[in-house]
């Protein structure tokens, strides 16, 4: 069989012909790996491939897709409604992050609905699998546990004992005999979503890789099979905390941008319904350098908690980190309080974080971030039953934000009594609240701090 070689980025999936050593596209280095391609059809690929014609557009019969809800209702909403029968998903993550648990639960749960469902665990001896849904209080007898590497064995089970759900636990463990390259390589990983691709379509089985996320490009990331799946999800959080962010990435059948929230416990994950109420919840009260804003996840605002603290530094160059929070960001917020404020933190440590180890990107959080940064600075407690929200401009302007409205009635059901936010934000509508519109960062810090 003839082939032909490239070279691919196993971060970002760059095709190059020949070997560099920082990619082109995403200029990450030592990612580039080895891809022989055949150039002859490969036998699945004439097996599967049908007599198809070309169809006018109105003359296409519509079936609607089949979903199956999980029962996680987080999950399903999620999904846009469950998961499509014979779709393919990719579930990535950092390990430890809770893939393999999530999936053991998944597969309890198909298996209440009636499926059978193939559990392969490359990565773990059947022991270890059993011992995990032991703990979780998983025993079903339609669960069938099979721990292999080899593709083709996996292949042949799966003829043999045809499930309705087939989830592999790892793609990168899992491996092609009749390939050279080894397990977790560009081209090994790409083979075998192929194939489960195939096994999806061509079977009618909903099935599951789960992939690790790597950045030394040692084992080929989820990155390069984004464009292979149907569905990308993944999963976030510290894995020393207990909550989990589960993300839609990519979702051929549904809507993407959504999150789902977990928590891990001694007994699994459990799904966290309002999230607002049990990130607050361990919230001290009257501490300086902490305010409350409300953020935009999908189509839902959460109430989260920022912590700041400025204390003097015993080093020369002072300490500035962010966790949760781009470290830019909150370098430009200190410049801004510098510049306008008067603020001078040249020898003073600054530190911020996200209760709850969550990690926002929207800039609506800037002001209420910069706000609990002068608190900390002067030592001086927000009110408890005010939020704040606003996107702070280098002039110090406090400008707009989108879904002021979301985020209003989340504040009002978490029982605020006070909202600082954008003057061009005010709503026509009353709501039972009281709202503070301001267009300057002045504005915000003499009401607040004095
Ligand atoms: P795991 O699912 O093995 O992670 P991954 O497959 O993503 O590598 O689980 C990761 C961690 O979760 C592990 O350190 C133990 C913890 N854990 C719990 O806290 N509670 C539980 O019920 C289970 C099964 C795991
Ligand atoms: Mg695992």
């Amino acid at each position: 069989m003839k082939t032909k070689e490239s070279w691919l980025c196993s971060e970002c999936g760059d095709v190059q012909a020949k070997w560099v050593g920082s990619c082109f596209a995403c200029k990450n280095w030592n990612t580039m790996q080895r891809f022989v391609e055949k150039t002859e059809a490969s036998s699945y690929a004439i097996k599967t491939s049908r007599q198809a014609k070309p169809i006018p557009l109105d003359e296409v019969s519509l079936v609607p897709f089949e979903k199956t809800k999980t029962g996680l209702e987080e999950l399903d909403r999620l999904l846009g409604g469950g998961f499509v029968t014979g779709s393919l998903t990719l579930l990535g993550g950092d390990p430890g992050v809770g893939k393999s648990t999530l999936m053991l639960m998944l597969a309890d749960l198909f298996c209440k609905k009636g499926f059978k469902v193939l559990y392969i665990s490359g990565e773990e001896s059947i022991e270890q699998t059993t011992m995990r849904a032991k703990r979780l209080k998983i025993s079903s007898k339609d669960l069938y546990l099979f721990s292999e590497t080899v593709f083709e064995e996996i292949k042949k089970e799966v003829e043999n004992i045809k499930p309705q759900v087939l989830i592999v636990d790892s793609v990168q463990i899992v491996y092609k005999s009749s390939i050279a390259s080894y397990p977790g390589s560009v081209t090994q990983v790409k083979e075998i979503a192929i194939e489960c691709m195939h096994i999806a379509k061509r079977m009618h089985i909903t099935t599951f890789l789960i992939g690790h996320v790597t950045k030394t490009g040692e084992l080929a990331g989820p990155r390069v099979l984004e464009h292979i799946v149907d569905t990308v999800l993944d999963f976030e959080g510290d894995s020393s905390q207990g909550f989990r962010m589960l993300r839609a990435h990519k979702n051929r059948f549904g809507p993407t941008e959504e999150v789902a929230l977990f928590q891990m416990t001694e007994t699994g994950l459990a799904e966290i319904n309002s999230p607002s109420e049990v990130l607050l919840k361990e919230r001290i009260k009257g501490s300086s350098g902490s305010t409350i804003i409300p953020t935009i996840e999908g189509s839902r605002a959460i109430l989260v908690e920022i912590q700041a603290l400025v204390a003097s530094s015993p080093f020369s160059t002072a300490a500035r980190r962010a966790s949760g929070i781009d470290g830019n960001r909150l370098a430009l917020l200190l410049a801004v309080l510098e510049k306008r404020m008067g603020y001078h933190f040249h020898n003073l440590d600054v530190f911020v974080s996200i209760a709850g180890g969550l990690k926002i990107k929207e800039p609506a959080i800037d002001l209420g971030l910069l706000i609990a940064i002068a608190s900390s600075f002067a030592n001086r407690p927000i009110p408890l039953n005010t939020l704040i929200v606003g996107e702070v401009g280098l002039g110090g302007e406090v400008r707009s934000v989108p879904r002021i409205d979301v985020r209003i009635k989340e504040a009002v059901h978490m029982g605020f009594e006070r909202c600082i936010l954008p003057k061009r934000c005010l709503p026509k509508k009353e709501h039972a609240i009281e709202l503070v519109g301001v267009e300057r960062i002045e504005e915000a810090v003499s009401l607040l701090i004095g």
